[in-house]
């Protein structure tokens, strides 16, 4: 594009000038179409891409956390993780069901609670689970959006974080609001489920 300018510009050859706007405006409205709809795949590269220039630097190129400085995206929470908020809630998120308050359980209920959501919610569910499932639901998806799903990162988690920022026992991170736009939001979640589902 250079070209146009350092040598048909200044020689005056200005039918290389009309050539060069058409050649733009074919340009961009080939780029538009590329974002209109983007493909799963083109989504998926550039929520790589967003991904490692945005969020690597603390959940690391792997996202696998850099050794507890953010959370690891590979995998849903540790038991840890897990007792901290039910010892002391959680809020910020922008949930319907907004703020989870503190000690909604504890001791061996506690344990017993933690170790079956940090395990993924597989095999029976202790009786103490039952308060949290009223809000959770009974498979702790999040009854469709209302509350965090536990089991998985699913689409609603990734951007209320994007939006909200997340404060937690680990650290803090940003939030994203202003520094992404839609599809580069879109591409994350994309992005970030296909880690999750180990592709
Ligand atoms: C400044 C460091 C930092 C940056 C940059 C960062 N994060 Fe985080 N992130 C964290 C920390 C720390 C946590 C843990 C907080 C928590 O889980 O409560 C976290 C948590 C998360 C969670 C939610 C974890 C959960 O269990 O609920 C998601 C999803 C996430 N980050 C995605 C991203 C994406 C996508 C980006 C890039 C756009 C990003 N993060 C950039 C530090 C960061
Ligand atoms: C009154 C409804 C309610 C109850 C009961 C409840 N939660 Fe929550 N929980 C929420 C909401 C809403 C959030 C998100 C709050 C926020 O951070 O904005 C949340 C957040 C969480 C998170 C953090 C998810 C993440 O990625 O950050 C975990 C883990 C969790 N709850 C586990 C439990 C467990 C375990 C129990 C039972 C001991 C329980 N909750 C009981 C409503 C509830």
């Amino acid at each position: 594009m250079l070209w146009y300018f350092f040598v048909a510009y200044p020689t005056n050859q200005f039918s290389k000038i009309g050539q060069y706007n058409e050649e733009v405006l074919e340009y961009n409205d080939k780029f538009k179409a590329q974002w209109e709809n983007p493909s799963e795949d083109t989504l998926k590269g550039m929520g790589e891409s967003v991904f490692l220039v945005q969020c690597a630097p603390c959940h690391g190129v792997d996202a696998e956390g850099i050794a507890g400085k953010a959370q690891d995206l590979t995998h849903r929470m540790s038991k840890e993780q897990v007792l901290a908020v039910i010892k002391n809630g959680s809020q910020g998120l922008g949930y319907p069901m907004g703020a989870m308050p503190p000690m909604m359980a504890s001791g061996a209920d506690a344990e017993a609670i933690a170790t079956y959501v940090a395990g993924g919610l597989k095999g029976e569910a202790p009786a103490s689970f039952a308060v949290c499932s009223s809000c959770h639901g009974p498979d702790g998806k999040g009854m469709g959006g209302m509350a965090p799903n536990l089991v998985e990162y699913d689409d609603v988690l990734i951007s209320k974080v994007l939006e909200h920022g997340k404060k937690s026992s680990i650290g803090e991170m940003p939030s994203f609001k202003d520094r992404l736009n839609e599809t580069q939001a879109k591409a994350l979640i994309v992005f970030l489920n296909s880690i999750k589902a180990g592709e």
